[in-house]
């Protein structure tokens, strides 16, 4: 493969997305985003679709319903990166059809950017989004598309602002929940980072039909761990209030979406240990600050600074 293969993203308008175009664009890839007329008009989409025309990225019209659509837009490259939000994520084999029809795909990352979904011990509702996201892994080892799947654990940006305290608009000062012990190893990732992470795999052997982690390890800790941190930062001990992990199963089955999600998805990392709680095999995977020492990701010691 070329080493700045042409890829297409679609849902690269979307939260994550946004940062893995322009590590694409950054890194020399000619860039290409589907996007819906719809996302063009979208006055609150018109400083980020500003910010893909600077940065030299093709905007090709297309609709995940569209089957012609795709098939023209993918024709154009050799990567597919998906970043569909989770409200498509149902209809996201609409994907394979249109690759195996363009029959120029030498490398596609599905959208997943979050726990190794065939590695997880989930409660409801978590428990079937990430079947969901496992499914599609076989639907495309079935189609026989040569795939990355990145394994990016937690964005920073969800968790570390409030450190995952659901309501809350900034980290504790007072008190902190902990759900479970606090002892499981978590990860949080700079979003730039995975963005930076996932384009160098793209072009990377290593990362054929293999899981790309992003595990560094100063971004993974305990939230006993994390806390300590925080309390360093602000010079001030918090009372830590820790839920018994029966009394959040209780909270996750009595709580409305999206809090249900959030919980459960909280207890799989936090309780479970699901970020960390397995080894990285070579048979299935690599891990992505082993593989490009080069990327020198924000470690969430740094990331704190910004909110003393
Ligand atoms: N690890 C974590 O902490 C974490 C947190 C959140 C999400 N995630 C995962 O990250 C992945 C991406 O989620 P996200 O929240 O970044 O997504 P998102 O913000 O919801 O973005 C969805 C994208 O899909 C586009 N889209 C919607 N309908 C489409 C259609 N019919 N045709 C083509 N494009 C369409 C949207 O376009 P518009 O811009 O026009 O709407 C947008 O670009 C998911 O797999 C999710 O589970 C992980």
């Amino acid at each position: 493969m070329a080493a700045t293969s042409k890829i297409l993203f679609v849902g690269g308008t979307g939260y994550i997305g946004k940062f893995i175009v322009e590590a694409s664009a950054k890194a020399g890839h000619p860039t290409y985003v589907l996007v819906r007329e719809s996302t063009l008009s979208n006055p609150a989409k018109a400083p980020l679709i500003d910010k893909f025309k600077s940065l030299g990225v093709n905007l090709v019209f297309g609709d995940l319903y569209d089957h012609e659509s795709l098939v023209k837009a993918i024709k154009q490259v050799d990567v597919v990166i998906s970043t569909l939000g989770h409200l498509q994520l149902a209809d996201q084999h609409k994907l394979i059809p249109a690759i195996k029809e363009a029959g120029t795909v030498k490398r596609f990352f599905p959208s997943e950017f979050g726990n190794d979904v065939d590695r997880v011990h989930a409660v409801e509702p978590a428990k079937s989004a990430f079947a969901g996201k496992a499914k599609f892994r076989r639907d495309v080892e079935a189609a026989a598309i040569p795939h990355t799947f990145v394994s990016s654990n937690f964005f920073a940006g969800f968790f570390l602002p409030t450190l995952s305290q659901p309501g809350a608009t900034a980290p504790p000062r007072d008190k902190v929940v902990i759900l479970g012990d606090g002892n499981p190893k978590a990860v949080f990732n700079k979003e730039d980072d995975i963005g930076a992470y996932t384009i160098k795999a793209v072009d990377d052997p290593r990362t054929l039909n293999k899981i790309l982690y992003i595990r560094p390890p100063a971004n993974t800790l305990s939230f006993n761990d994390l806390v300590s941190l925080w309390e360093k930062k602000i010079g001030k001990t918090l009372e830590r209030v820790y839920v018994p992990e029966e009394q959040l199963l209780k909270q996750i089955q009595e709580s409305a979406p999206p809090l249900n999600v959030i919980l459960a998805i909280s207890h799989s990392v936090f309780v479970k240990g699901d970020h960390t709680n397995f080894e990285i095999e070579p048979s299935f995977g690599v891990e992505a600050s082993a593989l490009y020492p080069d990327v020198k990701y924000t470690t969430v010691d740094e990331y704190l600074n910004q909110f003393v």
